[in-house]
């Protein structure tokens, strides 16, 4: 095997010691096939696992294995980190992890990482109590707080016989995270996520009930969003009272992310804006992680900017208390029985009123008056279409897997049964005013 002769993106593969070595050859191998020229550096560790000549006969380059030893190459580290668009470290160690949160250069490998100027993506393995060790989710933070990109990893049987989170992401996964990224980022220098993600898309032929006999299932993917750049927002707000307490709600993030989820399936750039939910980001989707109302509303506008669409279903607090405290307040000598409040911006309303020839699509979740609510939402904020669905409903509610969604614009309200999230996300993406379908 040798080097691409045109490559469209040149990538530098970190290897490092775990047994899910084998799985950066697949990787390596994958990418070539997208087209991309793949430079290999590899910790002493990884070596033991998989020997450099293999790395080497499937790159056509020699690997960087020792910041001395490279014949007519001085510096290989800056080398390797000025040619790269993108760094892919597989599997990432705990150890790895944790050099790079505290910028610790030791070797060729880290010393790379920390001259790394273009986008990093990690995909971790390792032990599930290695993984879940607070050290290892602090440098987790730290480095997502920096832009580094996670593929997150799964749970299953792990290599040492435990079972639980820990598993490298697939192949696939890892592959299409990362053209997915190369793609979106290259030329450009911000990133606005955290995360990108690998879970699959639910088949939303895969989940239909008789309850929902009569309703079209969709069958073959359709690329009608291809070029398409949409927003969504999802989950509750954290309202900070003191630095333990907040104000939240029952939202669960499910319907966020499923549109999220069949956006992307459907060929569309999507940017996540979550609030803190437990739900694994879907695959190629890039995901901002935020706490707040007033962080959602910084990073849905800023998202905003370059899309073409936004689709508001994150609950948004309404109100936030107006002086959180900065310590832990004392239930018998501090005001915790009166907390005063101030409104947040309206997202929606700010979006609706800023969008031009945009599409922006709000949500209605109701527990009476549904279409008369939502139709006075559709006006006050200037949405193009609200999704009203009523939460007294045990079929329609937060946290459920289905959803009994009404349809309003200002042509008129549409009314649909019961469907899983899925086929939700699908209709709602079929009925998007306004979004040229291309593909
Ligand atoms: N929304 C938003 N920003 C807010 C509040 C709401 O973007 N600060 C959006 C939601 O994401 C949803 C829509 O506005 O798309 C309606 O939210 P909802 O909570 O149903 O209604 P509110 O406007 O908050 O009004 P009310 O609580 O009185 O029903």
């Amino acid at each position: 095997m040798s080097a691409p002769q045109n490559p469209s993106y040149t990538v530098v593969l970190a290897v490092t010691g775990g047994i899910a070595v084998y799985k950066a050859c697949e990787v390596l191998r994958g990418l070539q096939k997208a087209n991309c020229d793949v430079w290999v550096v590899m910790s002493e560790d990884a070596t033991r696992f998989v020997g450099t000549p293999t790395f080497e006969a499937l790159s056509g380059h020699p690997v960087v294995t020792s910041l001395y030893d490279m014949p007519g190459d001085p510096i290989p580290h800056i080398d390797l980190a000025d040619r790269a668009d993108l760094c892919l470290v597989v599997p990432a160690t705990a150890n790895v992890m944790a050099k790079m949160a505290h910028g610790i250069a030791d070797d060729a490998l880290s010393t790379t990482l920390l001259a790394m100027h273009s986008p990093v993506v990690l995909a971790p393995a390792m032990n599930v109590h290695m993984w879940q060790n607070p050290a290892t989710q602090a440098n987790l933070a730290t480095l997502r707080s920096r832009g580094v990109y996670i593929v997150d990893p799964t749970s299953g049987l792990l290599a040492c016989g435990d079972v639980g989170e820990g598993k490298l992401a697939t192949v696939d996964d890892i592959v299409s995270s990362a053209l997915h990224l190369l793609n979106e980022t290259k030329g450009t220098e911000h990133f606005v996520s955290e995360t990108i993600g690998t879970e699959p898309p639910a088949d939303p032929t895969a989940t239909v009930t008789p309850s929902c006999a009569g309703i079209p299932t969709q069958t073959a993917p359709v690329h009608d969003l291809a070029g398409r750049r949409i927003v969504i927002t999802a989950g509750p707000t954290h309202e900070a009272i003191d630095p333990v307490r907040y104000i939240a709600n029952a939202s669960t993030g499910k319907m966020g992310y499923t549109i999220a989820a069949e956006a992307a399936r459907r060929g569309a750039k999507v940017t996540l804006v979550s609030g803190p939910t437990a739900l694994r980001t879907p695959a190629g989707v890039l995901r901002v992680d935020v706490v707040s109302a007033a962080q959602m509303h910084d990073a849905t506008v800023a998202a905003f900017a370059d899309a073409d669409c936004a689709i508001c279903s994150a609950a948004v607090a309404d109100y936030t208390p107006a002086h959180p405290a900065d310590h832990k307040l004392k239930k018998n000598r501090e005001h915790l029985d009166t907390i005063e409040l101030v409104e947040t911006t309206d997202i929606l309303a700010e979006l609706g009123s800023t969008k031009g020839a945009r599409t922006v699509v709000g949500f209605a979740a109701e527990t009476n008056d549904l279409i008369a609510n939502a139709q006075s939402k559709l006006v006050l904020k200037h949405a193009d279409m609200i999704v009203a669905n009523d939460v007294s409903r045990k079929d329609s509610t937060f946290g459920a897997d289905t959803s009994r969604i009404a349809l309003v614009t200002s042509e008129g309200v549409e009314q649909f049964e019961t469907m899983p999230l899925p086929q939700v996300a699908a209709t709602i993406l079929d009925h998007l005013p306004r979004m040229r379908r291309r593909g």
